[in-house]
């Protein structure tokens, strides 16, 4: 039986991804910051969930012994630049280093859409930034450098934003405009590709299947949705499936870039995560589309499935007695 360490594996693709790798066989192993976090893939056949500071280089070779492949699914969207240099660009460096060590053979890295690995410097925000210089590490530490050939195999992954039940996007949209009169919005015309994170994660299952089944490459996809939205369509469409103001929604008021920035600064003020912050602000420069010069979802064997058909049911109206839902479905 095939093993594989998932790192991330308790997030929200790592969920669908670590389901997925059980279906299919292989024995699965999820490091996590603490056991807790990884409640919900805790409960599937046969999966280890290690508790163990994957930053310690030595700590995350000791996971890797025995491990045939190496998905890695950790990422933050909101930090200082440090923090997005530690586990953006570190970290995969110490993965490259210990897989060589643990003779793991393939690794499956999830990046993003937009990232441009041969211009690193050119990105508009810390998040592709560090993502790029990530991928950048990984390949070569690898062995990868220079036409090079390592022992190891790589596919990374670009996907545009992720939907499905429990994301904390269109989800976070129904819930503000269930509470909120109006809909200010930063970066209302940046345009996005939403991919179903179901299919994220078969592309997951595919990638280490034929990295696993082939002679050691490196491979980069694109993925994406069958269509493009601008933020503003995204906004109006979590409105109409989940019933917001009979499916009409909240007025939806474009905001320029500098107040963006202003309730990009507010927001981050706000204890938890923020909605928005002044980095995604930079990342919509660039449109989170798919360029169309890699491969994508078809080309493993999957047909990308679309927002319309998967989104209304998990955005449905919520019954008037759900939290902070309720109390705005109430007054409605
Ligand atoms: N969601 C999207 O729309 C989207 C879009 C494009 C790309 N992606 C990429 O897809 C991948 C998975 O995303 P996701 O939405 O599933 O993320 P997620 O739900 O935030 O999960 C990320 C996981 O990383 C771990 N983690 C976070 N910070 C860490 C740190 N400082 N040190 C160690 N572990 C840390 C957490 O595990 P523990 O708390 O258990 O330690 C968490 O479960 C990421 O690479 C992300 O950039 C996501």
């Amino acid at each position: 039986m095939k093993q594989v360490l998932v790192l991330g594996g308790s997030g929200f693709v790592g969920g669908h991804v670590c389901e997925k790798l059980v279906r299919a066989g292989y024995r699965v192993s999820v490091t996590t910051r603490k056991a807790v976090h990884a409640r919900c893939v805790m409960h599937l056949p046969g999966l280890t969930v290690l508790e163990c500071n994957i930053h310690d280089e030595a700590a995350l070779a000791r996971a890797m012994v025995g491990m045939h492949g190496v998905i890695n699914l950790v990422a933050i969207l909101h930090g200082s630049p440090p923090a997005f240099v530690h586990v953006h660009q570190d970290l995969p460096a110490k993965i490259a280093r210990a897989c060589v060590r643990s003779g793991v053979r393939h690794v499956v890295h999830i990046s993003a859409l937009g990232v441009d690995s041969a211009q690193p410097q050119a990105a508009p925000s810390n998040y592709l930034r560090s993502k790029a210089l990530g991928e950048k590490l990984l390949a070569d530490l690898l062995g990868w450098e220079h036409g090079g050939k390592g022992s190891c195999g790589l596919t990374v992954l670009r996907p545009s934003v992720i939907f499905g039940a429990n994301d904390k996007f269109l989800n976070v949209f129904a819930r503000l405009q269930a509470i909120f009169p109006v809909m200010p919005l930063a970066g209302a015309d940046a345009r996005f590709q939403p991919v179903w994170v179901q299919d994220v994660a078969s592309a997951v299952i595919s990638s280490l299947a034929h990295g696993l089944g082939q002679a050691p490459a490196v491979r980069v996809y694109e993925l994406a949705g069958p269509q493009v939205y601008t933020l503003r369509q995204l906004v109006q469409f979590a409105a109409r499936s989940s019933g917001i103001r009979q499916g009409l929604g909240r007025p939806v008021i474009g905001l320029p870039l500098w107040m963006g920035r202003i309730q990009a600064f507010v927001l981050g003020m706000m204890p938890g995560e923020p909605v928005m912050s002044q980095d995604n602000l930079d990342s919509m420069r660039l449109d989170n589309v798919a360029a169309g010069g890699l491969p994508g979802l078809e080309a493993l064997g999957i047909e990308a499935s679309s927002l319309e058909a998967i989104g209304p049911q998990y955005l449905f109206p919520k019954p008037a007695s759900q939290g902070l839902l309720g109390v705005r479905n109430r007054h409605r």
